[in-house]
């Protein structure tokens, strides 16, 4: 029979790196609680319809990467591309707007995108995210980023760049979008063919273009920097200035573009230089018409996400220590005797393993050592030959003795 394997671009998460990604949750959960930011774990799938308005259908996202279905009742879902969509619409569909503002919350989850797999690029990957709702103060756009660069330092995620932009309010950017437009029609001639067709698609993202042509033209192209309204460029200001006072390094680049239409103001992308043509680390920004667009009263947002498996590459994966082991089980015939003592060694709180593998006496030692237990037990009857495999010292202990005889210890 052939052997299968896991979809492409789709990976199996073993236990070695389990406990590496269980270290990096931990961490991120700490400090993101200790931030105030609560826990939210929404559906791997959800109705097209939230993506196609959320996330928007002139995105690459959304024309060609989902995974929709039939759910064999007429309704299209999808397996969710990406995590602020769905929030905002558990955000609306709790009423959360009556909650205290801001209202902060992360999440964990695996996110699922028909791209094509490279070196950190999946299928199916995992994201660390989060959205914080109800207000626009630029003081929690900082928060946030100063959140994000802090748990990526603390994971040791190397050569970390930041860059940031500011898109504006939806007015100037639909204003700043014609005129950008137009500039790409007068200058057609000299664009790569597939910017050219997305001109009116999607014109901002000619500014991701590696064809020499187009960059050229793009150098000249008018920025939306230059375009704000006084108001979005003094939040834009106080943005910087607090990054700054925090020690937050920063480059402005005004033609950061990210590839989901809901944002607005604030725009920011880590990259690292650990990693190869896939670089950015986490991205996010503020998307103040989202909530409203999703059919919720008008509500600011701000939020970010990092790809776990990019942190991962670009902190060197350095697998924690295997948990301890206080105890192994031995034995030759007493089977039953031994069973007993390990589930009473578990009972009691230790970290305990019996043979299961019928492996001889000698195995049994060498198993042990491998796992670097502390204590090694050989059951016979009523009777304990214990070892402590630290100093090599032997005794001899009643069966019915031996865990006080290891608590103690
Ligand atoms: P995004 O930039 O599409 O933003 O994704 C965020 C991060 O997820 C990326 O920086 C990358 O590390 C990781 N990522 C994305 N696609 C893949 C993939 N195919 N394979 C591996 N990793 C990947 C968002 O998803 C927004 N929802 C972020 C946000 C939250 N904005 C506001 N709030």
């Amino acid at each position: 029979m052939s052997k299968l394997t896991a979809p492409r671009g789709t990976f199996d998460i073993l236990p070695e790196q389990a406990s590496v990604r269980a270290g990096l949750e931990r961490l991120a959960r700490e400090l993101l609680e200790s931030a105030g930011y609560g826990r939210i774990e929404t559906p791997s799938f959800e109705a097209t319809e939230l993506f196609a308005r959320g996330v928007g259908e002139a995105t690459d996202i959304v024309q060609k990467e989902m995974y929709s279905f039939d759910d064999g009742g007429g309704r299209s879902l999808t397996l969710r591309p990406e995590g602020t969509a769905p929030v905002c619409r558990a955000y609306v569909q709790y009423g959360m707007h009556k909650l205290p503002a801001p209202v902060r919350l992360y999440y964990i989850s695996s996110f699922f995108r028909a791209e094509r797999p490279q070196a950190g690029r999946y299928r199916q990957f995992w994201q660390l995210g989060i959205e914080a709702l109800g207000s626009d103060d630029p003081a929690l756009d900082a928060e946030t980023i100063v959140l994000l660069a802090t748990i990526l330092g603390r994971l040791g995620v190397g050569g970390v760049r930041l860059r940031l932009s500011s898109l504006g309010s939806p007015a100037t950017r639909s204003a700043y979008r014609e005129e950008l437009a137009a500039y790409l029609r007068a200058n057609a001639e000299r664009l790569a063919p597939v910017v050219r067709e997305r001109i009116e698609l999607n014109p901002l993202r000619a500014f991701d273009s590696d064809d020499p042509g187009t960059r050229e033209v793009m150098a000249g192209a008018p920025r939306l920097l230059e375009r704000l309204e006084a108001a979005d460029a003094e939040h834009f200001a106080c943005v910087r200035d607090l990054l700054g006072r925090a020690g937050v390094e920063y480059e402005i680049d005004p033609t950061l573009v990210r590839g989901l239409d809901y944002y607005t103001r604030t725009l920011f992308e880590f990259t690292s230089d650990a990693l190869g043509a896939q670089s950015g680390v986490a991205g996010g920004g503020r998307y103040d018409g989202l909530v409203e667009q999703l059919g919720g009263p008008p509500t600011p947002g701000i939020g970010w996400a990092a790809g776990i498996e990019r942190i991962m590459l670009a902190s060197g994966e350095h697998p924690l220590a295997a948990a301890p082991v206080d105890l192994y089980v031995a034995f030759e015939a007493a089977r039953a005797d031994a069973f007993e003592t390990l589930t009473a060694a578990r009972e009691a709180g230790l970290a305990a393993q019996m043979e299961l593998a019928g492996r001889s006496l000698k195995g049994q030692l060498r198993q042990a050592e491998r796992l670097g237990a502390r204590f090694f037990a050989l059951v016979e009857g009523e009777s304990v030959l214990l070892r402590d495999l630290r100093d090599g010292t032997e005794e001899t202990v009643e069966r019915g003795a031996l865990l006080d005889r290891l608590v103690a210890a």
